[in-house]
């Protein structure tokens, strides 16, 4: 695809068809999402079981850190890639796919394009092989969608941070090596007194929380954490003092297209599931896809889905041409949260009562959309930053 200007409009001349490499990546990630993420996808979801194993070969295969650099161990694709990997990675298992979308856009992506060379050498190339996993850790009881109100605080104490406080809700919480905290260091500066800071599993004053239980993604691991006095040295703080602040929501701006992703993969592994029930199942005489009322959800389904699609590959489009993506990421991210919700209620609709139970999936794939409307910014949040962008222009 490329845009040009023609009296002051612009103009797509589009081109939708993949690369031979971007197909060949959608289609490795698919077979492994079936043959490796789909046995015993329901009885993690049930008992609350991170995927091990199964994460580990992801990182073997370059899914964990796929637009990484390969001089730093990565997979050195485009954003294009990494959104069909995500689609197909988040039809059959929303909890693997949150794992890999934070290591990826949040911790692989903030340090690889902020962090220093000693940082990328010593973190990065062990995040983007797998070999460790990565948390990104900016809620706080009191400061979700308000991300400028942080009461963690890292006091500058000369060569060192001292650390104090807690974060919520934070995937790979325990699983984590390397998490990086947005913290306060300075509350008379605002926003501009944030600072990204990264720091290790295990340091002194370091303590992982509780479990959550959540309503979905289940096989995720999300659990509050707390520090004391913990010490972090100056060069572990990612970009200049007082940049954490923008550094957060630069990163949460790639973070959104990886959500958008995953929605629409949620929503498009329930149409499929509803699709093939609809054609087996037969309800007064015919298959109840040979039902109007039926056909008709089929046809919105797929419909939206592929709206989500195209507002999904746009982002990371815009991305792969160094464009800004702070607008177009918000939209597909607001567009295929809504949307995967819509989709996902309407595919447990009709599976009638085996979409009530577990071993038909969609129940699941309906409780994990649910998320995607809410991390990485609620649907308000995205209207917030679609709103001032439509605005401003
Ligand atoms: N890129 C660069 N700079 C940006 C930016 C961006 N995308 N967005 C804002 N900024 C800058 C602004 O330019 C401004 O800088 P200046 O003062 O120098 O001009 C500064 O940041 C402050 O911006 P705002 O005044 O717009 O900030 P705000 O307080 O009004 O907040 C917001 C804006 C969009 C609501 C923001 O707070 C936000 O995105 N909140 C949601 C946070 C979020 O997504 N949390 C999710 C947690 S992480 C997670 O969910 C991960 C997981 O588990 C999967």
């Amino acid at each position: 695809m490329q845009n040009t200007k023609n009296n002051s409009k612009l103009i797509y001349i589009m081109d939708f068809s993949l690369t031979e490499e971007q197909i060949m990546i959608r289609d490795a990630a698919r077979d492994f999402a079936q043959t490796e993420l789909l046995p015993g996808v329901i009885e993690r979801d049930e008992k609350q079981e991170f995927p091990h194993e199964q994460i580990k070969k992801m990182g073997e295969l370059g899914f964990l850190g796929m637009m990484v650099d390969p001089k730093y161990g990565g997979g050195g694709m485009d954003a294009i890639s990494y959104v069909l990997a995500m689609e197909e990675i988040s039809k059959i298992d929303a909890s693997a796919s949150v794992v890999m979308s934070v290591n990826n856009s949040l911790v692989c992506w903030g340090i690889e394009t902020f962090g220093t060379e000693e940082q990328k050498q010593k973190y990065l190339t062990k995040l983007a092989t797998g070999e460790i996993i990565g948390a990104f850790c900016l809620s706080e009881p009191e400061a979700g969608s308000d991300a400028t109100s942080q009461r963690t605080t890292a006091e500058d104490k000369g060569d060192y941070y001292l650390v104090n406080g807690t974060k919520n809700w934070i995937t790979n919480g325990n699983t984590a090596s390397v998490y990086i905290v947005i913290a306060q260091t300075d509350i008379e500066k605002g926003h501009k007194g944030i600072n990204a800071l990264i720091i290790e599993k295990g340091q002194e004053g370091f303590i992982v929380g509780k479990k959550e239980n959540k309503l979905g993604i289940r096989g995720s691991d999300t659990h509050s954490l707390m520090f004391t006095d913990v010490k972090v040295p100056k060069e572990n703080r990612i970009g200049e003092d007082g940049f954490g602040f923008k550094f957060a929501m630069k990163t949460l701006a790639g973070g959104r297209i990886g959500i958008a992703s995953q929605a629409l993969g949620i929503a498009s592994g329930a149409y499929e599931l509803a699709l093939k029930y609809s054609k087996e199942r037969k309800a007064f005489g015919k298959e109840i896809s040979k039902h109007q009322a039926i056909a008709f959800k089929l046809a919105d389904m797929a419909t939206e889905i592929e709206c989500a699609r195209h507002l999904c590959i746009k982002a990371a489009w815009d991305k792969d041409q160094h464009n800004n993506y702070d607008l177009s990421g918000a939209m597909a991210k607001l567009y295929a949260a809504e949307m995967a919700m819509r989709t996902t209620v309407e595919a447990v609709q009709i599976h009638g009562g085996y979409g009530f139970v577990k071993e038909y999936h969609v129940e699941r794939l309906m409780r994990d959309a649910k998320i995607t409307q809410i991390y990485e910014g609620t649907s308000e949040i995205q209207k917030i930053v679609i709103s001032r962008s439509v605005l401003r222009d």
